[in-house]
């Protein structure tokens, strides 16, 4: 069956836009018809992995001229509204980005709202998930070998706009991707408050997930060493526990579970050349079939996102904060008012270089 190839411009030419363009170029189903990136020099090292293709430092001058199906970008987390709205000026059926969606729930809402205006379908760069050893746990979850789950958690020491986005996502995942109720945490440290990714150097909270499953997840300079994986970025544990059991993810170091026939483990590591190219093909079967709805949809990682806001305000303001948000707020500008000036305390010597 003849299939058509859906043209993409990639925006942002750093790790990340570089990785995508490379990845949408692999696939058949899509051609990469430009890349932009507002440094010449960046341009041109990418030209030399991309090969021949259009080339601009204008990405709106590119965006109106080629009028994309596919319109991707890949910034740093305080640029989002104006490649979303250039994205959807473009006539984009879908725009592809990267987490975290936004830097507060004001401009998150503000996101879904142009999003939902147009009809224009977004997805957002949780691919961890593709992992064999993430898959490996949820379908360790979803065979009912646990019992009844009542808890997920996440552990990260990475600092939250890198990588409590992903916690969250796949701790959901694992719970079914039941609603949250509401959530309720502390954040200490101001070191990263104005990093390019703005954070608390810890946030450690709980989630009351709607099905009853409680969230315990916890980011940054006081989570724990996971001293089966060496590098530091992949310091993550992610699982389930239920009645008969448990089953967990190592970002960087497979999954193990326990339940009541046996104990198994497996291997399996983050790795963007395995976990990538699902993540675009299921972009193309999104497109292709209004049903196939992609795991990483924005709404998906919209509920995320409050989730992540609704712990940094209630770090801010103390007590729960009730779930989904109805208003938006700026709550890194509430947590650089708020927050004390005490330095952190570290979970583990490994991470005192990051939080120095
Ligand atoms: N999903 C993942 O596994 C993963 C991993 C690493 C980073 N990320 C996320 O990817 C995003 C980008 O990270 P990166 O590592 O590629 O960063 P990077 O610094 O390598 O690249 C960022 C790019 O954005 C461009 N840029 C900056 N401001 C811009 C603007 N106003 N308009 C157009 N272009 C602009 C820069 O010139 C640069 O090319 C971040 O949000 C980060 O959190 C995701």
């Amino acid at each position: 069956m003849f299939m058509t190839s859906y043209r993409v411009l990639v925006v942002g030419m750093g790790k990340r836009g570089l990785n995508h363009a490379l990845m949408f170029k692999a696939n058949p189903r899509f051609e990469v018809v430009g890349v932009s990136s507002r440094q010449q020099s960046r341009l041109d090292a990418a030209l030399a992995k991309l090969g021949k293709v259009p080339a601009d430092i204008d990405a709106s001058k590119l965006a109106t001229s080629l009028k994309p199906d596919v319109f991707c970008f890949c910034t740093p987390p305080s640029v989002r509204v104006p490649l979303i709205e250039l994205g959807i000026r473009s006539g984009a059926r879908l725009i592809a980005f990267e987490k975290p969606i936004a830097t507060s729930s004001a401009e998150a809402m503000q996101i879904r709202k142009l999003l939902r205006d147009s009809g224009v379908k977004a997805v957002v760069s949780h691919q961890h998930r593709y992992g064999e050893h993430y898959r490996k746990v949820q379908e360790i979850i979803s065979s009912g070998k646990l019992g009844r789950v009542h808890t997920v958690y996440g552990t990260f020491v990475g600092w939250m706009m890198h990588m409590l986005s992903h916690a969250i996502d796949y701790m959901s995942w694992y719970n079914g991707s039941a609603d949250a109720s509401w959530a309720m945490a502390q954040a200490a440290g101001r070191g990263k408050l104005n990093d390019v990714h703005p954070s608390p150097e810890y946030i450690a909270g709980f989630i009351q997930y709607a099905n009853g499953v409680r969230g315990i997840v916890e980011c940054g300079a006081g989570a724990p060493d996971q001293p089966e994986v060496d590098a530091w970025w992949r310091k993550n544990r992610i699982g389930a526990q239920g009645t008969d059991g448990f089953a967990e993810v190592l970002t960087g170091s497979g999954w193990r579970a326990v339940t009541k026939t046996g104990s198994w483990s497996g291997p399996g590591s983050m790795n963007y050349d395995l976990d990538m190219p699902p993540y675009i093909q299921e972009i193309a079967d999104w497109l292709d079939d209004e049903r196939r709805v992609h795991p990483c949809a924005f709404e998906f990682a919209y509920q995320g996102f409050e989730i992540m806001m609704a712990l940094c305000r209630s770090a801010a303001e103390g007590g729960q904060i009730a779930l989904p948000l109805t208003s938006g707020a700026d709550e890194l500008k509430s947590l650089r008012e708020k927050l004390h000036d005490k330095k952190v305390l570290l979970g583990s010597q490994v991470s005192v270089k990051e939080y120095a």
